[in-house]
């Protein structure tokens, strides 16, 4: 079970204090690039939010798995809806990012999930199939790759995919790849316990409640 906590483009809590509130549990924290070293230092398990396929190049404003990994961070996030929507990222892309950090031996998050009006019009197994498949045919099983279901609707909307339609979605997308799945979209303390009791939700993927220290402790309490 992984409760990882993606705190976007936001400052987020003091990661000394986070790190004393979260005791032994087990948690994943993915801070703004500027807050890593500071959140490895904390003794936090640390994921970047995104990693380049290249280890070094002309890519002004990407990063590279081994540059991550000097500063000690573990994992990273790829594929995040925000990534896809407002920053054009590509399913070919955000597999060749998977492959790449997963070769250089981070642990990576891919996320995956349909927007409103592709659930709306019947499309999410289409959606879903398209983008899971293409991380499997680059990346295959790996000890290393959990996928993350996301629906878009669900993304700090406050408007909670039900257990049921996680379960349902994330069942599929195990037949599709045989790996972990995290739910994400609007988990929070309230609603984890209830998430992360459907038998293949594995995790969550938290946005908003993550910046909270409280509440993102008492969802890693929920996943323990
Ligand atoms: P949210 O974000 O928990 O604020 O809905 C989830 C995510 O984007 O990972």
């Amino acid at each position: 079970m992984i409760v990882a906590g993606n705190w976007k483009m936001f400052d987020g809590p003091d990661p000394r204090a986070l790190r004393a509130a979260l005791g032994d549990l087990p948690h994943v924290v993915a801070p703004p690039y500027t807050r890593l070293r500071e959140c490895v230092e904390a003794g936090l398990t640390t994921y970047a939010q995104n990693v380049h396929w290249e280890n070094e190049g002309a890519f002004t404003g990407e990063i590279s798995a081994p540059m991550l990994q000097s500063l000690g961070v573990t994992g990273a996030i790829v594929g995040h809806s925000e990534r896809r929507l407002y920053f054009g990222e590509t399913d070919l892309g955000v597999a060749r990012r998977a492959h790449a950090a997963l070769g250089a031996g981070l642990a990576v998050i891919a996320c995956v999930g349909e927007t409103w009006e592709q659930r709306e019009s019947g499309d999410t197994e289409t959606v879903l199939r398209v983008q899971v498949e293409s991380v499997r045919d680059l990346c295959g099983t790996h000890d290393n790759l959990v996928i993350a279901y996301e629906p878009v609707w669900a993304i700090g909307t406050g408007k909670t995919a039900t257990p049921d339609l996680a379960q349902d979605a994330h069942a599929f997308i195990k037949s599709l790849l045989d790996l972990p799945v995290l739910y994400g979209g609007s988990v929070k303390p309230d609603n984890a316990a209830e998430l992360l009791a459907q038998p293949d939700v594995d995790g969550a993927l938290v946005g908003g409640a993550s910046l909270d220290i409280d509440s993102f402790v008492a969802i890693c309490r929920a996943g323990s």
